[in-house]
């Protein structure tokens, strides 16, 4: 075959794959609840950046594994306040993907056009000037999304993620019932898995973590990225950071 053939036929395949995934009635964002490769699992985090970021990107890495955070920028902490811009670099150095939760974690479908638009902007915003990227993937806080979230995320290009396993942290779950929910996400697993954490609990970070872990790579599963397990780019544009300035502040 024609390297040009070869080239244009790679060029279609990855065109149907990005309709797929991206708008399909123009601007609405598609939701993804669960990964498409067998044998993948997708570890998430929200919420931060927190003071264990580190911590959930060393554990992660130490496993072998890739791991996602879905970041906001004013919530349990400013992520222009030092050591968190570095604390970023870090985990999205370590080959984890960083995505957006949105700035200040309000539910999406009590906003405003005006303020729908600021959330997901000043998010990107914080993305192109601590790392130089731009994220593909947005987790609307509390999951929540009506059509007219969906056309926001939309337009700029953006998948919402959502997740089909919940390990509770965020909602009053103990330790044990988080670890019973990955045994019976395992058990009921078709063979991926999309799990939902929160960052800034500690019993997350050191107990429910390594447990989840060793679980679900004994049973096979391999920890990826959430774009790995979708088959889509993290990122929409890769550059340089900016230098901080007066601009960096919440
Ligand atoms: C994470 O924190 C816990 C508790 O402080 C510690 O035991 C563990 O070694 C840490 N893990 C990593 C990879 O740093
Ligand atoms: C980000 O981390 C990498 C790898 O550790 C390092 O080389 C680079 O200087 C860091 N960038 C910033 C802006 O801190
Ligand atoms: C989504 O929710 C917002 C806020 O309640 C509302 O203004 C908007 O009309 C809703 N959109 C749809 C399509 O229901
Ligand atoms: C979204 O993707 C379309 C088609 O690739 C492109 O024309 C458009 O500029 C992109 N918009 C944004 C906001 O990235
Ligand atoms: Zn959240």
């Amino acid at each position: 075959m024609a390297m040009r053939t070869v080239i244009l036929l790679a060029a279609f395949a990855a065109l149907g794959s990005a309709f797929k995934i991206l708008a399909r009635d123009g601007t609405s964002a598609a939701v993804i609840t669960s990964c498409k490769k067998q044998g993948d699992c997708a570890l998430t985090f929200d919420d931060g950046p927190y003071k264990y970021h580190k911590n959930v990107s060393d554990t992660v890495t130490a496993a072998g594994g890739k791991c996602t955070f879905f970041l906001n920028g004013n919530n349990y902490a400013c992520i222009y306040k030092a050591p968190y811009p570095d604390y970023i670099n870090y985990s999205y150095s370590a080959g984890h993907q960083l995505a957006s939760h949105t700035w200040s974690h309000q539910d999406m479908t009590d906003l405003s056009q005006a303020q729908l638009d600021s959330e997901i902007d000043q998010m990107d915003t914080a993305f192109q000037k601590i790392l130089g990227v731009t994220p593909t993937c947005l987790r609307p806080p509390y999951g929540n999304y009506n059509q007219t979230v969906l056309e926001a995320i939309g337009r700029r290009n953006k998948t919402a993620v959502i997740w089909d396993v919940d390990s509770g942290d965020s909602t009053g779950s103990t330790v044990a019932q988080s670890k019973k929910a990955y045994d019976d996400g395992i058990a009921n697993s078709d063979g991926t898995m999309l799990a939902l954490n929160h960052e800034v609990y500690p019993n997350t970070v050191t107990e429910v973590l390594p447990y989840a872990i060793q679980r679900l790579q004994d049973w096979g599963f391999t920890l990826v990225t959430v774009a790995e397990c979708l088959g889509i780019e993290p990122y929409s544009s890769v550059g340089e950071p900016a230098k901080p300035d007066f601009t960096w502040h919440c």
